[in-house]
């Protein structure tokens, strides 16, 4: 049996993986960790432990403690946080990433899941469509953090043995917990203020398109690429995952579907360079031929659903 650690429970990504992964596994089996307290879900429904990524002893013990043989670590600073904090946002994404790899190999945990993203990609980079393998030169501190992350994993993967697995994952958009500080989170951020104002500020341009994803498909995915035999990977860095593509002009109409009176305004901010040195559009065939990747939600059905269940936490 499993045992399975989160690092990063309380994040976008971590507040619903951990409860799918103690569905799935056993509540019992999941030990969620953050730096500060997670939700209520979380703490009542399985262990939980203060943890800090930098502080790699404690983590340690807590591995050792719970026989851990698999661990998600999800705790990083993202793209647009990372740029108002540089040193610091590097140490957290890279130390934070280095320290555990090495305990990893140490404690012969049997399997890593560390998330890249699309920010490895840079303007150097095929933007539609873009492939498995091409130019990355990727101008953020969060984007040079996961791809100098890939290529470490990668290298414990070779050099170590050790079971590291990863997607560069798109834009993620989920209701449950609100991203935090990134180039894509406006595409949450819209379908909130759809239904507590009717009206949203963007701070990316009309037009501008990049690689999404409904956090349901995502977490299926993740897990999915966790469980499979490690003989069908072909790709030792980061599998490039797509979902769809879509800008915040067509997020905009496909509200207005279900909310006439809603209205847009554009006002670009340092977020829009990011965003304009990431793909629009990304090929991920290799994942779906190595593990089978597939998508239910394409933007109209997720927009069904965000609006249904953000008007529910508001009581609308
Ligand atoms: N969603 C992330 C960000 O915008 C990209 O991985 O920072």
């Amino acid at each position: 049996m499993d045992n399975i650690l989160v690092l990063g429970c309380a994040g976008q990504i971590g507040s619903e993986l951990t409860l799918e992964l103690r569905r799935l596994y056993g509540d019992s089996h999941v030990v969620a960790s953050d730096i500060r307290q997670a939700d209520k879900d979380i703490l009542e429904s399985g262990p939980f432990e203060i943890l800090n990524v930098l502080e790699v002893q404690k983590v340690s013990d807590v591995v050792k403690k719970y026989n851990i043989t698999q661990i998600y670590h999800l705790a990083a600073i993202l793209s647009g946080n990372a740029e108002k904090n540089p040193l610091p946002s590097w140490d957290i994404n890279m130390k934070g990433l280095l320290d555990i790899l090495e305990m990893v190999k140490e404690l012969k945990v049997g399997r890593l899941f560390w998330p890249s993203s699309i920010a490895v990609f840079g303007p150097s980079t095929p933007c539609k469509n873009t492939p498995q393998q091409c130019v990355m030169d990727p101008n953020t501190v969060y984007g040079i953090s996961k791809l100098a992350g890939e290529r470490w994993i990668a290298y414990y993967n070779k050099r170590y043995g050790v079971d590291t697995r990863s997607v560069r994952y798109p834009g993620l958009i989920s209701y449950k917990t609100e991203a935090g500080g990134g180039t894509t989170d406006y595409a949450v951020e819209i379908y909130y203020e759809a239904i507590k104002n009717a009206a949203y500020t963007c701070f990316l341009s009309e037009k501008t398109y990049l690689p999404m994803m409904f956090m349901p498909d995502a977490i299926k995915a993740t897990i999915d690429l966790m469980q499979i035999d490690a003989a069908k990977l072909s790709v030792k860095d980061s599998y490039n995952i797509g979902g769809m593509s879509f800008c915040p002009d067509d997020v905009f109409k496909a509200i207005q579907k279900y909310i006439p009176e809603f209205k847009i305004a554009y006002q670009p901010d340092f977020r829009q360079s990011i965003a304009d040195s990431w793909p629009q559009s990304i090929n991920d065939d290799i994942a779906k031929h190595d593990w089978g990747l597939s998508y239910v939600y394409d933007l109209d059905k997720m927009t069904e659903v965000m609006l249904t269940e953000i008007k529910k936490k508001f009581g609308k």
